[in-house]
């Protein structure tokens, strides 16, 4: 068995792993409050799973504890992640019920730490965010989701606001004036703590919906977790296949550079 290198971290309407095979539970104690995943077995490779709002989706986007969740990944041994996420579109070629798989992103959340590097003995960071999403997993994510023929936008610009709340359309239409793409709430720092972590990150977001105002329709949670849940099965394939698609070893420079986290031990899991 492969030591555990590779997360998958669920966004709205993915609670559990699905497929792992002799899965438990492994809590993880960080310097930024506990997390706890679920680790389990595909193939000859380890794979710990996260569910980014709780299993029973009870964490809301503004009270993530983002930090603690990759610290935890980090001191588990994780080097790849690939999350999911649920978007609002604003870009007529990324219609609902297609995936995006992101290259870039616009941050308009503010309500939480974005880093580990808080000074002091933590030090001070700026670290490089040219390709934020990993490129070597987002090409395999690409090469199968064509492969299942799923439509889906290779690259897309993800905007990221605090929530809970949805946009107005007001906002909406300044972050198209911005060159946003699509919407949500919990993407970042998400990836922003994952390059830092020196992590690979790639995201997959479903479009559950046009943004606010596209069409007029009123924007509720319960179709997004619908659209979402219609499609779990297709996003579980996907990223299954992808996680067998990747190499043992990375390829990208996501890992370059990566600062030094002392204050993060390992723990066996
Ligand atoms: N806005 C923000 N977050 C979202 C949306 C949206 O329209 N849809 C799903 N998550």
């Amino acid at each position: 068995m492969r030591a555990l290198e590779l997360a998958i971290i669920g966004g709205t309407g993915v609670y559990d792993p699905g497929v792992l095979s002799d899965v438990r539970q492994v809590t993880v104690d960080t310097p930024y409050g506990t997390a706890s995943a679920l680790v389990g077995k595909r193939g000859d490779k380890e794979i710990a799973f996260m569910a980014r709002h709780g299993y029973r989706h009870t964490v809301p986007p503004h009270m993530i504890n983002h930090r603690a969740n990759i610290a935890a990944l980090k001191m588990m041994g994780v080097k790849r992640v690939m999350a999911t996420c649920a978007v609002g579109s604003m870009n007529t070629a990324m219609p609902p019920g297609s995936f995006v798989f992101m290259d870039q992103f616009i941050d308009f959340a503010k309500s939480e730490v974005r880093t580990f590097f808080d000074g002091g003995d933590r030090g001070v960071v700026h670290v490089d965010y040219t390709n934020p999403y990993c490129p070597e997993i987002r090409a395999a994510l690409v090469s199968n989701a064509r492969r299942m023929g799923i439509i889906a936008s290779d690259g897309g610009c993800y905007v990221c606001t605090d929530g809970p709340r949805f946009e107005t359309p007001a906002e909406i239409r300044m972050f198209q004036m911005l060159g946003g793409d699509i919407v949500g709430m919990t993407g970042v720092p998400e990836v922003v703590l994952a390059r830092e972590a020196g992590m690979c990150y790639a995201s997959i977001a479903m479009v559950t919906n046009w943004a606010a105002g596209i069409t007029g329709e009123p924007l509720g949670h319960s179709e997004v977790v619908e659209i979402m849940q219609a499609n779990g099965e297709r996003l579980r394939e996907l990223m299954m296949l992808t996680i067998d698609a990747l190499p043992d070893e990375r390829h990208c420079a996501c890992g370059h550079n990566a600062p030094d986290m002392p204050w993060l031990g390992r723990v066996d899991v």
